[in-house]
């Protein structure tokens, strides 16, 4: 049996972890502490929670890891910032994810589970759950390189949880490691649409036929694309849409269900993000669990949630029509496996 077929029938296995009930309420907890504001909105940014000394440590490895692949990248020559230059996305790939690296290994990079593995950001979902036995996602890095030419942007509105699953079932962050200012591209939020996620959907929404969207024959479980009217429905409701500004070291952590966007820098400042998901162990079923450890072990990215709704990024990266001469199945830095990694990646049990 071949590597894939063996992650496509765990994949499938997985299905039946879809679960519609809420997972915990938090309803009525005060904290005193940035989780009542996260509880409020749906999402919060915390300050420092790595120093810059250690966020500046991660943006160059990022721009280290582009040079790599030896493709004429130049951090310094802006005409060298294309696809030609660039390891390949997605060719399904939404504004949001053409700056996001799933192939190659990347996902699993030493430089990826530093980050996951930084004890102030395992504290915040330890703090957010309430629980020590967390999983990680495996999630990409997005190194965004400001006035590419040869991107078009459109705003990409969407939701990360699927419309049966209720209450807050995971919960999406991203650690920040370059100044990030209005100018700078980033993540767009409406604040406080988490709340109003059964309200929205208690009716039967159609979503939007966005160009760039997946096709249906995925069957991505945990998304959903608005149409534009829908900011206003939202909006008439109190919520407002806010561009996320960051410090190097910052985090921001939001609810699956938060409308949600990235958009385009145009300053002069690459973005770069890490993004970090966990969630309770608890909430993974065995085969899931079994597909994660698949994943882990060839260097396999996998959607923002930890715990289900897996999928493995098992499309190979593409470049004019071929699979692209760098293609590789490994980091190039292989993580440490120290006990933390192998437990977030829920090869270890706690
Ligand atoms: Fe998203």
């Amino acid at each position: 049996m071949s590597t894939t077929t063996t992650i496509q029938e765990a994949a499938e296995a997985t299905n039946e972890s879809f679960t519609v009930e809420d997972l915990v309420d938090f309803s009525g907890r005060q904290y005193g502490d940035w989780r009542d504001e996260f509880h409020k909105n749906g999402c919060v940014v915390l300050k420092n929670v790595i120093s810059p000394e250690r966020a500046k440590y991660y943006c160059d490895k990022q721009i280290e890891w582009l040079k790599k692949f030896e493709l004429g990248f130049d951090e310094h020559d802006e005409s060298t910032w294309t696809a030609e230059h660039l390891p390949a996305v997605s060719k399904r790939a939404n504004m949001e994810e053409r700056s996001m690296y799933f192939a190659y290994g990347s996902t699993h990079e030493k430089m990826a589970w530093e980050a996951r593995t930084e004890p102030a950001v395992i504290e915040i979902f330890e703090k957010l759950w309430e629980t020590k036995e967390l999983l990680c996602s495996f999630d990409g890095m997005n190194i965004s390189l400001p006035r590419r030419k040869d991107l078009n942007w459109s705003p990409w509105p969407h939701c990360d949880q699927n419309p049966n699953r209720k209450g807050m079932q995971a919960v999406q962050g991203l650690l920040n490691f370059a100044p990030n200012g209005p100018k700078d591209g980033g993540l767009m939020l409406m604040k406080g649409s988490a709340k109003l996620f059964d309200e929205f959907f208690a009716q039967k929404r159609e979503a939007y036929d966005h160009e760039d969207a997946p096709p249906p024959e995925l069957k991505y479980m945990d998304l959903f694309l608005f149409h534009q009217k829908d900011l206003k429905w939202f909006q008439d409701r109190e919520c407002e849409l806010v561009k996320i500004n960051m410090e190097p070291g910052d985090f921001v952590l939001w609810d699956s269900r938060t409308m949600h966007y990235a958009c385009l820098p145009e300053g002069d400042q690459i973005r770069h993000v890490q993004y970090i998901c966990m969630t309770p162990r608890r909430f993974a079923t065995e085969k899931a669990l079994e597909l994660k450890k698949i994943c882990f072990e060839n260097y396999m990215g996998t959607t923002h949630w930890p715990h289900c709704n897996i999928r493995p990024a098992v499309e190979k990266p593409m470049r004019n029509g071929e699979v692209c001469p760098k293609y590789r199945t490994e980091p190039f830095e292989r993580p440490e496996l120290t006990n933390t990694v192998l437990k977030l990646a829920g090869v270890k049990p706690y």
